[in-house]
């Protein structure tokens, strides 16, 4: 980095959660119903899970959360605290501790709204080999309000953010909330980005995924998203990732000046970036089989070497190859953590 970054400049809002990560049998998924990688919400029938890894199996706590996790890494690699400010509901407990503790020590700054009687959001993170199975128990994140962000603090660094990001796990928390820094975004002329987070969203959040679609100017999402957003339009089932990405970027939009982006991810496969009818493709490094440790947070790791490099004016060129660098090095570590200093060359 070379020169400084006004403090605040991105905002990010999402689910604070604590993932308790831990190697499990496959019968374990089968008890409780799930695949091996799913995504999912909680339900009344999986809330044994947790008190089950931490019992009987050798679990390991790791600061999570989707956006948290996106800023973290983008934090990582500007290497100048407090850029990045965090939005979302915690507990009065332990755990809330702890995310705070990681946020500070990452560098950033998190205001989390406290819903006292509610505990933390946790994600069981349920590994079975390569793959991963999340479940999340959204708890307090779930109990996140417009009214945090209206407080006249919050309310100011909204307003003095430069850039924005929310992800599509969020619209299963509080869409007014994000509407309304979408259109403070729109207002301001700023950058408005979202992620379609999981397939789930497309399959049971359409309504608001499609009310906020207008104000998004660049799309991230991985291929079994993409298709999921595609079969839910009723798209062709034939249509390849490229043709979704176009179809994406051509939803209606409110600021048509600015064409919205889609920025695709598929694995070890190249990283799409759709802009109008143009796709063009960004190889990604393949790992050695014995450099893996797991590919948990992954995407998100890629959304936060992209940030890195977006609120500091870089080229999308740019952008996209710290976000595969980015990704890769937290691939070779568990979770979605890091391990020295950033090693990024433009
Ligand atoms: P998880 O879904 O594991 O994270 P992710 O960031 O989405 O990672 P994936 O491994 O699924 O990657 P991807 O498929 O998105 O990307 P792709 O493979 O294309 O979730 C982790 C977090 O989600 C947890 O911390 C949890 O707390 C949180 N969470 C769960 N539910 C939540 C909820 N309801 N609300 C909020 N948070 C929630 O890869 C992306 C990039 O990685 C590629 O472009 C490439 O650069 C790189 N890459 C991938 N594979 C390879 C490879 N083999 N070799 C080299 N590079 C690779
Ligand atoms: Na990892």
């Amino acid at each position: 980095m070379t020169s400084k970054l006004q403090e605040g400049i991105l905002v990010g809002c999402g689910n604070p959660l604590l993932d308790i990560s831990a190697p499990v049998p496959l019968k374990f998924l089968e008890d409780y119903g799930m695949n091996v990688d799913d995504a999912i919400l909680a339900e009344e029938r999986h809330m044994p899970i947790y008190r089950q890894l931490v019992e009987g199996y050798q679990a390991e706590y790791l600061a999570g959360g989707s956006v948290q996790n996106s800023l973290r890494i983008a934090q990582w690699i500007l290497r100048q605290p407090n850029v990045a400010v965090f939005f979302g509901c915690v507990g009065q407990d332990d755990y809330a501790d702890i995310l705070r503790e990681k946020a500070r020590a990452a560098g950033v700054d998190a205001h989390y709204q406290v819903s006292p009687d509610t505990p933390t959001g946790t994600c069981a993170v349920l590994i079975t080999g390569t793959h991963r199975s999340l479940c999340a128990n959204l708890a307090a994140a779930n109990k996140f309000t417009i009214d945090h962000l209206e407080q006249p603090a919050n309310k100011a660094l909204i307003d003095n953010a430069q850039y924005y990001y929310i992800s599509g796990f969020f619209l299963t928390v509080n869409p007014p909330s994000i509407m309304r820094v979408a259109a403070t975004a729109n207002a301001k002329q700023r950058p408005f980005l979202m992620n379609l987070s999981a397939p789930f969203i497309s399959q049971y959040f359409m309504e608001p995924l499609l009310a906020v679609m207008p104000y998004v100017d660049i799309i991230f999402g991985n291929e079994a998203e993409a298709h999921a957003f595609a079969t839910a339009q009723g798209w062709p089932a034939d249509l390849d990732l490229r043709e979704i990405g176009k179809r994406l970027v051509a939803l209606p939009k409110i600021n048509s000046e600015r064409p919205r982006i889609a920025i695709l991810t598929q694995g070890c496969d190249p990283v799409l970036l759709i802009q109008h009818d143009k796709v063009q493709e960004f190889p990604v490094t393949r790992l050695a089989v014995h450099e893996i440790v797991d590919t948990n947070g992954a995407g998100d790791a890629f959304v936060g070497g992209f940030l890195a490099q977006y609120v500091q004016g870089k080229s999308l060129d740019v952008c996209i190859r710290c976000g595969n660098y980015a990704a890769g090095h937290i691939i070779k570590n568990p979770g979605c953590t890091y391990s020295g200093e950033p090693e990024f060359n433009e």
